[in-house]
């Protein structure tokens, strides 16, 4: 498995084959597929999902995925961090919370391993809600492979390349980028560097798809064309393999005598993905006042409710600031929905210190936030120049439903005590004096 090479597009209908003439032509489950491959349909939606929802791929594989022992719980302390919805070991808090970055693991620890889960909502038998991991490795999968039935996994490297290999090809993803893992879709996680640490998104619900651009029109914020979905590259190998599965928020394992990553060719709408944040086309105020930060929302998970999402994951990356006699950071507000922020690299323009790269924040629904006290006395004194943001990069899973941090996250060392004192000290606002008061 070596190749490394894209196809283009988003939900598309993709084919790929790693060896000419694996993948039928013309109908897919021939009597026989060719060179007795075994063909499997891998259905992410239902399938009656309506058709620009309907996310499905066939494979055509050295041995079916059918081909394997009984699952059994996984034990020991491997998956210590790892937790799942519903997220009810604490009442949720209607405090703003913020943790400082994890620290990077000292003994051999692999992307799996060194899950450690912040916070979550819904549960994976409501089929809604997301759980928010952090990840910290120094270690590669060997001879290892996971795959999550409970919901599709998206990935933000913070610090260190990943390749993710997977069913259905090869994805390299770092910083500054993200890759999704569709739900069920095995896959081993190599680093390309000593150390790796980012953010997994692990959604419940619907699975993420581009939003609809309303007014802007058919071009901007993330363009189709700028997904990257893996060509095949299979693994002809006959070693034993370790596969790990997520179901229903347990862990379970199973031996395989062989790799689980053995598709030879592929083709359908279902598929992993890469896509460089840096190629998001930001769209602004070119007169005053700031929109609202929906405009940022690169893929969203809907719920039941039009405009209201399981989950958004939106992006602040560098861009031009021109607006005129505005209020230019992110300003005070209150949400319904809830608000868990990250930090790729740089500095948040609403926090002056205190939110570092690899940290996080959470701002549940109706909590009140925005800039702290230095960004607001900076902001109100500006003068109003074009302005660019440079060197930043933030990032929001945006969510319907309260956020629910976990007892590991609320006793971590790494949850800053002191996170409301950033609003402490704003000046009360000076009336004018009138003869009624
Ligand atoms: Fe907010």
């Amino acid at each position: 498995m070596d190749q490394l090479t894209y196809l283009s597009g988003f939900g598309n209908e993709h084919a790929t084959e790693a060896v000419p003439g694996a993948l039928p032509r013309g109908q897919n489950s021939p009597q026989r597929a060719p060179f007795g491959l075994y063909a499997e349909q891998l259905s992410g939606t239902a399938f009656t999902a309506p058709r620009a929802e309907n996310r499905r791929s066939w494979l055509y594989r050295l041995r079916p995925s059918a081909a394997h022992p009984a699952f059994r719980p996984v034990e020991g302390a491997a998956f210590a961090g790892f937790r799942t919805g519903p997220f009810d070991e604490l009442p949720p808090s209607p405090n703003r919370l913020r943790w400082s970055p994890i620290p990077l693991p000292t003994a051999p620890t692999t992307f799996i391993e060194g899950l450690f889960t912040v916070a979550g909502n819904g549960s994976p038998a409501a089929g809604a809600g997301i759980a928010v991991h952090l990840y910290a490795a120094n270690a590669s999968m060997v001879d290892s492979a996971f795959f999550d039935a409970d919901g599709e996994l998206l990935i933000v490297p913070q610090e260190g390349r990943l390749r993710i290999a997977t069913e259905m090809g090869l994805l390299d993803v770092a910083p500054g980028s993200i890759a999704v893992v569709p739900r069920g879709v095995r896959f081993r996680v190599e680093l390309l560097d000593a150390t790796a640490r980012g953010y997994v998104g692990e959604n419940y619900g619907a699975p993420f798809r581009l939003p609809e651009l309303g007014p802007i029109g058919s071009n901007g914020l993330a363009n189709v064309r700028d997904f990257l979905v893996p060509v095949a590259a299979y693994e002809d190998v006959e070693r034993p393999t370790r596969l790990v599965q997520k179901y229903q928020g347990g862990l379970w394992e199973t031996t395989l005598d062989h790799s689980p990553l053995d598709v030879v060719a592929w083709h359908g709408s279902l598929t992993p993905y890469v896509y460089d944040l840096a190629r998001f086309a930001t769209v602004g105020t070119v007169s005053f006042d700031h929109p609202d930060p929906s405009i940022f929302t690169v893929l969203t998970s809907p719920s039941a409710v039009p405009g209201t999402a399981n989950c958004d994951f939106v992006i602040f990356p560098p861009r031009w600031m021109v607006a005129e006699h505005t209020f230019r950071p992110p300003w005070f507000h209150r949400n319904v929905m809830s608000e868990l922020m990250g930090l790729v690299r740089g500095a948040y323009d609403a926090k002056g210190e205190g939110f570092a790269p690899g940290g996080t924040s959470l701002h549940n629904c109706m909590s009140a936030h925005g800039p702290d006290r230095g960004s607001y006395d900076q902001a109100v004194n500006a003068t109003l120049v074009p302005h660019k943001l440079e060197n930043t990069l933030a990032f929001m899973f945006e969510s319907q439903w309260v956020i629910t941090p976990t007892r590991q996250a609320m006793e971590s060392p790494a949850l800053q005590p002191d996170y409301d004192a950033c609003w402490s000290g704003l000046a009360k606002a000076t009336l004018p004096k009138t003869e009624n008061r």
